[in-house]
């Protein structure tokens, strides 16, 4: 697959990006490692995680693989939001959460948390489950500015990135929030993931504030999950992929499945 360095950075990854959001819907730990494996072979390099994904059973995932295939990815994790009952990361838990939560939504739903102590305790957990001694982004997921005290969340993440546990950081999440971000603590925005669309192109917002140069697209997620069903089949999916890389022909494009039948038509759509 062909690679790109993300523009501001020193990160080499591939064009298409491997999102692991969906990634715990596969009930064995088993399917979850032959998915990511066949996403690694078939030339993708770079994986998105979060504590929140699965409520850590995404960052486990990655954690099982071999060190060799560990040792060929980019893997970037996250900090602010998490599961109801931290990462825990059991999947009895998890599952029981998310059936039981149909009916009682708060068993389910996020906590956002924007306290410093929380992220550095949770970085350290995600560091154990992803079996790294660093990772190559932290994102803050869904980043309230109102809630964050930039000076002290700057001093830590350049601590982390000075001792070698990051080597970039930024923001992740809907393009309202990131302006926010943008407006008020540009600093933590060195790096942007934002949703985006065909249809409604909603990364442009976030990256073409009035006043400041436009920021080049780095990584963007959303494609394939803003298509209806019979739009997103089969080729119309990868047309709707090749199409999305043109637009952002800066960065790399995140993309999820949970059929490892899919992954090799994915990966051809930007083959090297
Ligand atoms: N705040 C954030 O930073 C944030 C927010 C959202 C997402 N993300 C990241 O971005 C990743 C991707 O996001 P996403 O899941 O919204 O986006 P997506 O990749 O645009 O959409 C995924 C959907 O497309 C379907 N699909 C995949 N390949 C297909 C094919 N060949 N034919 C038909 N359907 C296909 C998948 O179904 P199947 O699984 O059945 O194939 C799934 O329903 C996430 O996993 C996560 O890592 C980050």
């Amino acid at each position: 697959m062909k690679q790109i360095c993300i523009p501001g950075t020193t990160l080499q990854v591939s064009r298409l990006s491997f999102g692991t959001g969906s990634l715990h819907h596969l009930p064995s730990l088993a399917r979850r490692r032959a998915l990511l494996q066949a996403a690694l072979e078939a030339g993708f390099t770079h994986f998105d995680t979060s504590p929140y994904y699965g409520f850590g059973l995404g960052e486990l995932a990655l954690g099982s693989l071999p060190a060799a295939s560990r040792q060929r990815m980019t893997v970037a994790t996250k900090v602010g939001l998490y599961g109801p009952n931290g990462s825990r990361a059991w999947a009895v838990d998890v599952y029981a959460r998310k059936f039981l939560g149909k009916l009682l939504p708060s068993l389910n739903r996020a906590v956002v948390d924007w306290s410093l102590a929380r992220a550095r305790a949770t970085f350290d957990d995600s560091l154990r489950r992803l079996k790294r001694e660093s990772v190559d982004l932290l994102l803050l997921h869904e980043p309230v500015a109102a809630f964050i005290r930039t000076s002290e969340w700057l001093q830590w993440l350049q601590s982390l990135q000075h001792n070698g546990r990051i080597r970039h950081w930024g923001v992740a999440g809907e393009p309202g929030l990131v302006v926010a971000v943008r407006l008020h603590a540009e600093a933590l925005a060195p790096v942007i993931q934002v949703r985006d669309s065909l249809q409604r192109h909603e990364a442009d917002v976030a990256l073409n504030l009035p006043g400041t140069d436009s920021r080049p697209m780095q990584l963007t997620y959303g494609y394939l999950a803003a298509q209806s069903g019979a739009a997103r089949g089969g080729v119309l999916a990868e047309q709707c992929l090749l199409t999305a890389l043109g637009r952002n022909a800066t960065g790399s494009v995140l993309v999820s499945t949970r059929r490892i039948e899919r992954i090799a038509g994915l990966a051809k759509v930007a083959a090297g």
